[in-house]
């Protein structure tokens, strides 16, 4: 096991302690900034949502969090996941690695979804951890991952390491009828919408442990709304908003995957009109959850304002992973490498962050904890991730902006034929009316994704096949077409040599001024300058 070799040589030496008021003071002066204890560490507030895409709309509903993060600082117009599924990615976004690294392949147990060895390993060199050594009092509420609290995780006992106040759901996403760990302890919840609803609860949790925190010790508080995710239960006073809303029909809306991957191939295609009202009454309920969550975070900004805390306070809004209603003829998931399933809202606003800003540097969900980590003062632990502070607080830090990254999921598939659909055999999951299935065992793939210089995504399957799809995203936003059969192979050669050592990448090398870095480079330049054979 390679975490324990991940334990690098601290990054910055202390301010020393014993030098004289004056000396000291200059040196405050002289240093100042968000990294030292000294100039009063800043909060930090991580709101993160479930399966909220960015591509389909899915911020229109949040006009109040749009106003209140992302006009009062930077909203990242290139965030991505490294990973489209709940339980790999929030795993990425806890330890700043990339699923190979920390080995969460699924939402299951089998897949290390919150298992006993994610336990002994990773979640030992997690986020909070970190956070806790540097003294910040920890504050979690809501969805952590899919398995935590089953029986084969430890139930609601298990209590992961570094977090002083733990309020998480038992299992995955629910609006209703759920039970928590509260530090340890179940407490079971029913159907009252003013006792139980689960978004409020949050938000309701999070305000009591604002009001009882101590002055002068900094916070980091994770909330993690179960909205936009299924069972889409909104609270009664938003479910008749949006009645006359439809998924959008633009890009690729319900067009044949033809030139793409095995599953994609599979009809019907186009879709039936029964999956058609499926799929628009789910992106309605959708917007409907996320009513909730902008009132969150609506109540929790005029909080830290009363408290005197919000210009102290970083504020971060983030999602999980993308979603897709329609596209490509599927009617409703995430699970696939296309930009809507890929990329991520991200918004951030705290001390240093000029309002207003629309942020192009490419920016990943490994990257959150070792921002973060970055703010808050850490020595910061070598992870997969790099911090993006530079990116929208250039006054506080300068650093280079990442290239290009790697996407990676691990098809599932059932080895007995889904009864939603016996006829397709086994090998899939995730099926729906009309004998869709969103995933299969050789939806296995892994892609390399270059947004500067060039704007192309590379990807490799591991089926039968060895499929590849490649994308020219600068004339072809929508990926409607493949075009790995008309670039020079010299190129697909040069990204499968890149994917390649992304792909065994760990902390450093991973980073764009590593290997990956030279990389980028040599496939923009090779991307340039080939002569493209004519279509
Ligand atoms: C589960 O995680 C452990 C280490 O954390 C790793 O050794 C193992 O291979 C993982 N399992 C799978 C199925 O990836
Ligand atoms: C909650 O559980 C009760 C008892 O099983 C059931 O009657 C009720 O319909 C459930 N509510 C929701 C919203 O699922
Ligand atoms: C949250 O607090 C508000 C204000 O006190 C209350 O009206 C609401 O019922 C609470 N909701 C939950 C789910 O605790
Ligand atoms: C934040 O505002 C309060 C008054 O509202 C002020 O006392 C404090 O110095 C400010 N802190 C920062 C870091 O600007
Ligand atoms: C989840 O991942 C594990 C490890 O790769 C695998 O054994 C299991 O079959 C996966 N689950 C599904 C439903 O595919
Ligand atoms: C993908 O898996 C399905 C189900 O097992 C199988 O029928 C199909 O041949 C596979 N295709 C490829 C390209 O691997
Ligand atoms: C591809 O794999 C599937 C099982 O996943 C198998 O049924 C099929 O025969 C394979 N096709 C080829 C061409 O190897
Ligand atoms: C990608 O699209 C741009 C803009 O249309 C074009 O200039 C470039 O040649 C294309 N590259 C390939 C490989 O098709």
């Amino acid at each position: 096991m390679a975490y324990s070799e991940r334990t690098p040589p601290p990054r910055h030496a202390q301010t020393g302690s014993s030098l004289c008021p004056a000396v000291s003071l200059l040196l405050v002066l002289f240093t100042c900034n968000v990294r030292y204890a000294a100039c009063g560490a800043s909060n930090i507030v991580l709101i993160l949502s479930d399966d909220q895409d960015v591509e389909l709309g899915g911020m229109t509903p949040m006009k109040k969090t749009k106003l209140l993060i992302g006009d009062a600082g930077a909203t990242f117009s290139n965030a991505y996941t490294a990973t489209a599924l709940g339980c790999p990615s929030r795993s990425s976004i806890l330890t700043g690695n990339y699923p190979h690294n920390h080995a969460v392949r699924n939402d299951s147990l089998a897949g290390n979804c919150s298992s006993p060895l994610w336990q002994k390993g990773p979640e030992t060199l997690a986020l909070p951890v970190y956070l806790s050594k540097r003294k910040y009092r920890t504050f979690f509420a809501g969805k952590y991952l899919e398995q935590y609290g089953t029986k084969e995780a430890g139930e609601f006992a298990h209590v992961p390491p570094g977090w002083d106040l733990w309020h998480a759901l038992v299992g995955d996403t629910k609006y209703y009828n759920y039970s928590l760990s509260v530090n340890g302890k179940e407490e079971k919840h029913g159907d009252s919408y003013e006792k139980d609803y689960f978004t409020d609860l949050i938000l309701n949790r999070s305000l009591e442990f604002l009001d009882k925190r101590s002055l002068g010790q900094p916070f980091f508080m994770m909330l993690s709304p179960p909205a936009a995710h299924a069972p889409w239960t909104a609270a009664p006073q938003y479910q008749k908003e949006f009645s006359d809303v439809k998924a959008p029909r633009d890009g690729s809306f319900n067009k044949p995957g033809k030139d793409k991957h095995w599953l994609l191939r599979q009809p019907p295609n186009p879709m039936a009109g029964s999956s058609m009202d499926f799929l628009d009454d789910a992106y309605r309920k959708r917007w409907q959850t996320l009513l909730s969550v902008d009132d969150m975070v609506e109540k929790l900004v005029k909080k830290l304002e009363d408290l005197k805390e919000l210009n102290n306070t970083y504020i971060f809004y983030a999602s999980d992973n993308g979603f897709h209603a329609g596209q490509f003829s599927l009617p409703i998931d995430k699970r696939q490498l296309y930009e809507f399933d890929i990329r991520v809202p991200l918004m951030v606003r705290g001390p240093g962050i000029a309002p207003k800003q629309i942020v192009k540097a490419p920016v990943l969900n490994i990257d959150l904890a070792p921002t973060i980590l970055d703010i808050s003062g850490s020595d910061l632990p070598i992870m997969d991730g790099q911090s993006f502070l530079s990116q929208m607080a250039p006054s506080l830090r300068s650093g280079p902006s990442r290239s290009c990254f790697l996407v990676e999921h691990t098809g599932e598939g059932s080895p007995v034929p889904d009864p939603a659909c016996p006829k397709l055999g086994c090998g899939l999951s995730h099926c729906l009316p009309n004998c869709v299935c969103e995933d299969s065992y050789n939806n296995t793939y892994a892609c390399v994704r270059t947004l500067v210089g060039i704007n192309l995504q590379y990807c490799e399957f591991s089926d039968n096949e060895s499929f590849v799809e490649v994308y020219n995203l600068t004339s072809d936003l929508s990926q409607l077409v493949n075009i790995v059969k008309k670039v020079d192979p010299a190129l697909l050669q040069a990204m499968n040599q890149h994917l390649i050592k992304l792909q065994s990448c760990a902390g450093s090398s991973c980073h764009d001024n590593g290997i990956n870095g030279l990389y980028c480079v040599m496939g923009c330049i090779m991307f340039n300058s080939l002569p493209h054979r004519p279509h």
